[in-house]
């Protein structure tokens, strides 16, 4: 038990790697931090390694942690997401009193954290789902977070969330999303930019090994000089890290003995399911969701690796493309099917906030993303820019800056796209995102075909182009046209 007097303005439940950097994190910052973990143990091995690095109030009971907080009480819950936080989340709920804050900084399902917060408003406490990204590292160092729940609780956590985030400029990568399932949507559709930003540097990545037929430590330089332009960002820079290990023991590059078959977590998925209800295409993510599905069917790839027919290929070399220019082609079609991704995460955003009120600003995500997260770049203040000069932007692509960028990629994307066809690689986000480019752009879909099928077989009825009303045209009888 605490004496009076030595209260923890913040505490943390779950004391696994994320909740004990998130814990050294506030220390680090001067607060004094509660920790309770389920098996004492751990809470025991936490004290003995990092207890000296702040003030601790380390607790065996989560009534004596919840003793050890001043109020309005404020503890965040670090454990595995699902049962484990709803058991966790009562528990607190039962020790604690009118006004005090739970807070889920784990990777919940949006419609889980909608639900919690409505149980426990019932019970007169608030609950906020926050969305923490920047893994391991951010935890410890400055992650980006992005809190949901009541706007009232942002006065009692605000500064205790801004002290601990990163800093990008002098501004902290923190903000009051949205009400309820706000925050942890935001960080949904952020995991899904994340798939589709990394599988694009995987696509540019095989066309550069595979198909110009260059080394990871060449490749691993060519991502370092992308680094020092528009691509600037976390992932490109540890992709170049990540290409240029050797392994110690056979002195092969690293990524020729890691097995290719990529894990999730579901998050990525996640952002595909709702974008799907709410009639969103996201293509680029969806296909960075499918392209790790695809990665892990290993008993279909081993009956299909080398057995299925190629049609005829050709190379680079037999084309006589150039290999410099070709690197330059592929880092424009990166950046394109870049840009199509995080419009398209943008649009979802923007849905899901329409659909549940969240009244969510697209330009506090931009300006907190640019530090602490996975997908920190520094192309993320053109976003801030482009919501800035227009805040109804119909979709990003058509920004000013990004159309005047897009002008110079579209040629170089367009042959990427056409070469990895006649070599034989695939590039599924390059070339949904062109088509998804492409249908954006032209004036005439074939949907206008599948209004015709659908009436044809299920008197679906269709619109016309020439005049106002419903029809439906009499396809088994005489094909004349009725009004619907
Ligand atoms: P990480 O991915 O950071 O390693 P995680 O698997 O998401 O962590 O969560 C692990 C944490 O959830 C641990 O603190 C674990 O407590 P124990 O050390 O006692 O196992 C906690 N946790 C899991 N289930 C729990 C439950 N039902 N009640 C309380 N805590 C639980």
């Amino acid at each position: 038990m605490t004496e009076q007097g030595n209260l923890a303005q913040i505490g943390v439940v779950g004391l696994a790697v994320m909740g004990s950097n998130l814990a050294r994190n506030f220390a680090r910052n001067g607060h004094t931090v509660a920790v309770y973990n389920r098996s004492t143990e751990k809470t025991r091995n936490f004290m003995a390694n990092h207890g000296a690095e702040g003030d601790f109030i380390p607790s065996e009971t989560i009534t004596d942690f919840v003793a050890s907080l001043e109020k309005p009480r404020r503890a965040i819950i670090m454990v595995q997401a699902g049962n484990a936080t709803d058991a966790v989340i009562h528990q607190l709920a039962d020790a604690m009193d009118d006004g005090d804050i739970i807070i889920d900084g784990g990777n919940a399902l949006y419609t889980d954290t909608i639900r919690r917060e409505q149980e426990i408003a019932d019970r007169g406490l608030n609950f906020v789902g926050a969305g923490i990204s920047g893994g391991e590292e951010g935890a410890l160092n400055g992650p980006a977070i992005m809190p949901g729940g009541p706007e009232k609780t942002w006065e009692a956590l605000g500064p205790l969330l801004e002290s601990i985030a990163a800093n990008v400029d002098g501004v902290p990568c923190v903000t009051h999303i949205g009400p309820d399932g706000a925050g942890h949507f935001v960080k949904m559709v952020h995991n899904g930019i994340e798939y589709a930003d990394m599988q694009v540097i995987g696509e540019a990545y095989q066309l550069l090994r595979y198909g110009a037929g260059m080394t990871p430590a060449e490749i691993a330089e060519v991502f370092r000089t992308w680094n020092a332009g528009d691509l600037d960002s976390y992932l490109i820079d540890i992709t170049a890290e990540v290409l240029a290990q050797v392994d110690a023991e056979t002195g092969k590059p690293l990524i020729d003995l890691i097995v290719d078959s990529a894990g999730q977590k579901g998050t990525g998925r996640w952002t595909v399911k709702a974008a799907l209800d709410l009639g969103i295409p996201v293509t680029g993510i969806g296909e960075a969701v499918f392209a790790r599905a695809l990665s892990g069917a290993t008993n279909q790839r081993q009956a299909t690796i080398g057995n299925l027919p190629s049609g005829t290929l050709t190379t680079l070399a037999e084309l006589g493309v150039d290999r410099d220019t070709f690197i330059e082609d592929v880092r424009r079609a990166l950046y394109a099917s870049k840009l199509v991704a995080y419009a398209q995460g943008f649009d979802e955003i923007t849905a899901g906030s329409a659909d549940h009120n969240w009244n969510v600003d697209p330009r506090d995500l931009a300006t907190i993303w640019r530090g602490g997260c996975i997908i920190r770049a520094k192309f993320l203040n053109r976003i801030v820019e482009a919501y800035n000069a227009n805040p109804e932007l119909p979709t990003l692509l058509l920004d000013p800056y990004f159309k005047a960028e897009l002008a110079g990629l579209i040629d170089s994307w367009r042959r990427v796209v056409t070469l990895a066809t006649q070599i034989g690689q695939p590039i599924p986000v390059f070339a949904s995102s062109l088509s998804y480019y492409d249908s954006l752009r032209i004036d005439r879909l074939p949907a206008a075909l599948i209004q015709g099928q659908r009436d044809y077989f299920g008197a679906h009825t269709y619109q016309r182009v020439d005049k106002p009303g419903t029809y439906h045209t009499l396809w088994s009888g005489n094909r004349t046209e009725i009004e619907a």
